[in-house]
């Protein structure tokens, strides 16, 4: 076993008195999968010593990714071979043939299978193909299979939102066995995108069961990202239930979960640390801590009592600070501090305690947008107050976004074209090519550019509804994202030079960029990388010396309060405002091809967000604004 995934020594019990499963979190996920790579290729190499077979069960998804990658690495640089492999993976859907690119079928062969020597013949995944009258004892002869091979020495998991490891949902009992079951609302909604449409996703899978899964020897089960964060600390620290039947694997005594940072901010002793062990209370430590207190007993800041602090572990904060009174004051300044109504810095006043400088007065200002509208839905306001006070303002869009136009939408759009010269080649393409289309086919280049054409009008409606020229309007079209897919390439040095580029042209002061986090591997986060990377090799530049960047979030997350360092308020009239920016982005209303799970759509999100988070400021004790756009510096 990798020494950074033993468990840890006696001693950090404190800390992790509410957790019940073994966990080692990393700074990322992508050291987290080196090191279970690293593990999986020891115990491949222990039993090739040995002269016996490695049984692995293996997991999809979008969480073993990374570790299928470094085991390829290992096998063509290093010469780990897979010859002594016999795997079993835990699930498919149902109906599905293995050609499907959606297939479990496919992505273990473009994963992993079709890049080592592993032997075809030792490859075992649930068919998605067999006669439904067969699958009951297809899944009977698998459990054998199992059993034959000797049992699972290591399983790979991942989690679903739900609770699921391999496709055993909530219901599925302790001793279930390798079985076909109907897969949950919220696991479709999850792999719509990937499916382009939830109404594609197949709604039954065959799974290995929790019985199947807990006899493995040892078992690793991955989770990146803070949207498996909730289910994570249910699994960890809840009692174990049906409800949640990764809590089964509480009763495993070889198991560990591998976690990034996300993951893992809602654990106890991340969310709360004061609650298991005594903290060094540095301040942003101590502004989380009395707006947890504060939201957690429904009293505003300035009425917390030294009392209140002793009771819910911060007896030592007030020893160092002398007195509830003190520090409520020092908290309540600070988040006083981070509004502003001049997102650009107010000239010619004292911005000792604004979040933003004075000077330059008229600031240039790029807003990186991942998608054409995430400018608009999540910063609209602060936005049109930039443009609104002078400053000169930039719009990016950093990808096309054209896979989140529906045929429908492209069709009507070609039709008009073609209606208006019937002459127009391209057009008839696009129809014919539309009308030729079978499902999951990706679209051809004519159709992916009528609808990046799409996209792109409806945002520069908005952007000159807001108020600036065209010619601010930029869109860099990042080649990572032009797959015709849900699945995009890696970020190349082309898409870090196109954002180089744009960043030297301007020469900005301020950058606004979408700070995503939640979704590893989403367009979001590669977006944000693209920006870092960029920011990584300019900061030697002598203009970036006098540029600050803001991070906002997009459409899924907004900031926790004690995160924000600039809280823009708008009035009700700005809220309209923005709704109305919104609303140029036709293609993405009503019925969206990427939901999610919120049946709300973009600008009722947006709204509701940003009235949630003027509520949150008001029942702290500050003043009652109708809404907030909120933000968080990032340091390069
Ligand atoms: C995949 C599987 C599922 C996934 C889970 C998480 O074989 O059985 O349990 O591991 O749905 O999926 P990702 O990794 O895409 O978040």
């Amino acid at each position: 076993m990798s020494d950074k995934l033993k468990y840890t020594e006696a001693g950090k019990f404190e800390e992790t008195r509410f957790e019940k499963i073994h966990n080692v979190v990393f700074e990322n996920s992508d050291v987290a999968s080196i090191e279970v790579a690293k593990e999986i290729a020891e115990l491949i190499r222990s039993k090739q010593a040995a002269n016996e077979h490695c049984v692995l069960g293996l997991a999809t998804g979008s969480s073993p990714i990374k570790v299928y990658e470094e085991l390829v690495r290992m096998h063509e640089e290093e010469g780990l071979s897979f010859k002594n492999v016999i795997s079993f993976n835990l699930d498919e859907y149902y109906p599905m043939t293995k050609e499907n690119t959606q297939s479990y079928w496919y992505f273990m062969h473009e994963h992993l299978f079709n890049h080592v020597d592993i032997l075809p013949e030792n490859i075992n995944i649930p068919s998605g193909e067999v006669k439904q009258d067969e699958i009951h004892q297809f899944c009977i002869d698998y459990e054998l299979k199992i059993k034959e091979a000797g049992g699972l020495d290591f399983q790979l998991l991942g989690i679903g939102r739900t609770g699921h490891i391999g496709f055993n949902e909530p219901g599925s009992h302790y001793n279930s066995g390798t079985r076909n079951i109907t897969l949950d609302h919220i696991t479709r909604v999850d792999a719509g995108p990937a499916f382009l449409g939830i109404d594609h996703v197949p709604r039954v899978a065959i799974t290995m069961g929790i019985g199947t899964i807990r006899k493995a020897k040892r078992i690793v089960l991955l989770a990146w990202g803070v949207n498996k964060a909730s289910v994570i600390r249910e699994t960890i620290e809840g009692e174990i239930t049906a409800e949640v039947p990764a809590t089964y694997l509480q009763r495993h005594d070889n198991v560990t979960f591998v976690l990034d940072e996300g993951a893992s901010t809602e654990l106890t002793r991340e969310r709360t640390p004061w609650l298991v062990k005594n903290c060094i209370w540095t301040d942003d430590l101590t502004l989380k801590a009395v707006v947890w207190l504060s939201q957690k007993l429904e009293k505003s800041i300035l009425k917390l009592t030294d009392k209140d602090y002793n009771f819910h572990g911060m007896s030592n904060l007030l020893v160092e600070q002398g007195s509830a009174y003190q520090l409520n004051i020092n908290m309540f300044n600070r988040l006083q501090h981070t509004i502003t109504g001049w997102p650009g810095g107010k000239p010619n006043a004292d911005d000792t305690n604004r979040p933003e400088r004075n000077t330059p007065a008229r600031k240039r200002v790029i807003i990186f947008s991942p998608h054409p509208d995430d400018d608009v839905i999540s910063m609209g306001g602060t936005f049109d107050r930039l443009v609104e006070q002078g400053h000169e303002v930039h719009v990016a869009y950093q990808t096309s976004g054209n896979i989140a136009v529906s045929d429908e939408e492209a069709l009507k759009f070609a039709e008009v074209a073609l209606e208006l010269n019937g002459s127009d080649t391209n057009s008839k393409k696009i129809v014919a090519d539309l009308d030729a289309k079978q499902e999951y086919e990706i679209d051809t280049k004519e159709v992916r550019n009528l609808k990046g054409l799409i996209r792109r009008k409806e945002s520069v409606a908005a952007t000159r509804y807001v108020g600036i020229p065209d010619s601010q309007v930029h869109f860099l079209d990042l080649p990572f994202y032009e797959t015709g897919r849900v699945k995009k390439n890696k970020l190349s040095e082309q898409d870090v030079t196109i954002m180089k580029d744009i960043i030297s042209e301007i020469k900005p002061h301020q950058i606004y960029a979408a700070g995503d986090l939640a979704d590893p591997h989403g367009t979001h986060k590669v977006c944000l990388d693209s920006l870092f990377l960029a920011l990584e090799d300019l900061k030697k530049e002598s203009y970036m010396d006098d540029c600050w960047v803001w991070l906002y979030r997009g459409a899924w997350h907004e900031w926790d309060i004690h995160d924000i360092e600039m809280a823009v308020p708008m009035s009700p009239d700005q809220v309209l405002k923005k709704k109305q920016a919104i609303f140029y982005h036709q293609s993405q209303k009503d019925g969206v091809m990427f939901q999610g799970d919120d049946s709300r759509e973009f600008w009722v999100r947006a709204e509701d967000r940003n009235k949630e988070t003027a509520k949150k400021y008001n029942s702290l004790g500050l003043a009652d604004y109708a809404a907030f756009e909120a933000f968080k510096r990032y340091h390069y």
